[in-house]
């Protein structure tokens, strides 16, 4: 039946690094290698270097292109992949934690020389919960990098994962000379060459062979004998059901920049990764193979031209076959939508679609419809899970400097965080606004659109908290008894939940003790409590 079979050819996945560990390089290369761009240099990074909102609304103009590349369709070895950009900015971290909940599994990418970095050990939590298969991409092996075993440490310490190497560098830096293929036995060349697409590969089923000193001299020769018997002793033979529960990340060495080690990066990927997976759902699991159309929106992209006001929201297919201009059921308004140019995206170009397949993501044009979250299906009443709010890290008060556009302020705060550009809570008494961010640029931006899109005026007044936090209760007197009494720290989030803005670290421990009922949880799905 076709609709398993393209579900069997669909790999839906995101790179994830901390900036500039080589997430853009690599994308590159992977494109060049699906044949979905000819020349290097034509990813464009979404690297924001200056902190201002109005650089940043500049090169989301120039972008233009970005709605693309949110979304990057490739084929490579008759197989669809579709690789979904994650900003590369921290104030966007909120952005790329939704836009995993949209993927299958992820490419990890760390630089050999700094490690496990501030951002991978972030990016890292959202994958574990929900047990995101990782590889992970060590890069620039062509520069002097830390040990790769002390690598292989810093990997497990700080990403709580179990690592594997399927790879192993033979030196780096100005004496790297390429990576063993443990898995698959072969060496496979190093040579600095930018432009260059086929590895050199030489199959060495057995590494005591003579002819392995010829190749790299005997010191390193002996070298990588002592390496692979150590390592051929440390680890059990690949384990590729542990990978696929998220409980072993396979490693490669490379360097991204000079295209080495990507392809085999590339093909391990495409044998060993996941197919489309189902998702939970308030009604139970949902597969693939239903026949019935399920997605759920994860992303809202904003057509930033005021004179052309039109969103695209990005919808994940998890059942079922997507065709245009049929009606499907917006679970959430409860309406029947149809959508007439629905867009796929390859690379960079668009194309309006007549069908797609679980694992695929495609843009719909909206008019408002849609928030982040939200489900369509072939009529049945349930919504997706997994997709939650993360508790901001900073918090302003919106404040309204027009009081004849107070209208405006209102729609254009709903709309923008709709959108997921930041949270907005209302707390009482007098229904103040208080918006929630990840990054101060956001901020910025929010002013900015306002200002713009929506002729409306504000400023945002600093609010001190610490972490919004969701609560479930075992016991509800007693979570009546604490709204009660910390009303004036209860704000209510956009679907009307109730949420602790804790003051402090400190105070957000001292409730946990007084309310032993209550359980404080930091995003509004509750995997994780506060720690
Ligand atoms: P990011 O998206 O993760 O932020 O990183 P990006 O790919 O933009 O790479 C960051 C920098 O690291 C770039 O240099 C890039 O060329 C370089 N780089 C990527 N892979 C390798 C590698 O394997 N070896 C070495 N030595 N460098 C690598 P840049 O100077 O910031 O930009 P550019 O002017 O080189 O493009």
């Amino acid at each position: 039946m076709k609709q398993t079979e393209e579900i069997k050819r669909r790999r839906t996945f995101a790179i994830i690094s901390h900036p500039d560990a080589g997430k853009t390089t690599l994308t590159e290369k992977f494109l060049l290698f699906g044949g979905a761009i000819q020349t290097a240099g034509a990813v464009k990074s979404n690297k924001i270097t200056k902190t201002a909102a109005s650089d940043f609304m500049e090169i989301e103009k120039q972008r233009g292109i970005s709605v693309a590349t949110s979304v990057m369709g490739f084929e490579y070895r008759q197989t669809k992949i579709n690789l979904l950009d994650t900003p590369g900015h921290k104030d966007f971290a909120e952005d790329t934690y939704r836009t995993l909940t949209a993927v299958d599994s992820v490419i990890l990418v760390i630089d050999a020389a700094n490690g496990v970095e501030a951002q991978t050990e972030r990016l890292m939590e959202v994958c574990r919960m929900r047990d995101t298969p990782v590889i992970i991409f060590v890069n620039k092996l062509d520069r002097e990098g830390k040990d790769p075993y002390d690598l292989l440490d810093e990997l497990e310490d700080k990403l709580s994962i179990q690592v594997q190497p399927l790879t192993w560098p033979i030196n780096m830096g100005p004496r790297f000379k390429g990576v063993y293929n443990l898995y698959k036995k072969e060496l496979n060349l190093f040579s600095a060459n930018k432009t260059k697409i086929e590895d050199q590969v030489l199959r060495f089923d057995d590494l005591n062979k003579p002819e392995l000193n010829e190749v790299l001299g005997e010191d390193d020769a002996n070298q990588l004998r002592e390496d692979e018997q150590l390592l051929q002793g440390v680890y059990d033979p690949f384990d590729r059901e542990a990978y696929l529960k998220g409980e072993l990340a396979p490693v490669f060495f490379g360097s991204a920049v000079n295209n080495f080690g990507v392809k085999e990066l590339l093909d391990t990927f495409i044998e060993i990764s996941p197919n489309p997976l189902g998702r939970p759902t308030t009604e139970g699991f949902v597969h693939p193979d239903q026949n019935h159309f399920s997605g759920f929106i994860f992303k809202i992209h904003a057509n930033l031209d005021p004179r052309h006001r039109d969103r695209i929201a990005f919808l994940r297919i998890v059942s079922g076959v997507f065709s245009r201009n049929t009606f499907y059921h917006h679970v959430r308004l409860n309406k029947q939508l149809r959508f007439s140019n629905p867009t796929s995206f390859m690379a960079q170009d668009k194309s309006v679609i007549e069908e797609a397949y679980p694992g695929d993501v495609i843009g719909l044009y909206d008019a408002g419809n849609f928030k982040i979250g939200d489900t369509l299906t072939q009529g049945e009443p349930f919504f997706f899970k997994g997709i939650p709010s993360f508790s901001p890290e900073i918090f302003k008060e919106l404040i309204n400097t027009d009081p004849m556009k107070s209208k405006q302020l209102e729609k254009g705060i709903e709309q923008l965080t709709d959108e997921g550009v930041a949270q907005l809570f209302r707390l009482q008494p007098g229904n103040r606004k208080v918006v929630g961010t990840v990054g101060e640029l956001q901020f910025e931006v929010i002013q900015y659109r306002l200002e713009h899109e929506y002729k409306a005026a504000c400023r945002f007044q600093a609010m001190n908290f610490y972490k919004a936090c969701w609560m479930t209760s075992s016991d509800n007197e007693q979570l009546q008894t604490f709204l009660r009494r910390k009303a004036d720290n209860i704000a209510y989030d956009k679907d009307d939940n109730p949420v602790f803005l804790a003051p402090s670290a400190f105070l957000l421990d001292m409730a946990r003790q007084d309310y032993p009922a209550l359980t404080f949880h930091t995003t509004s799905e509750f995997k994780d409590a506060v720690t």
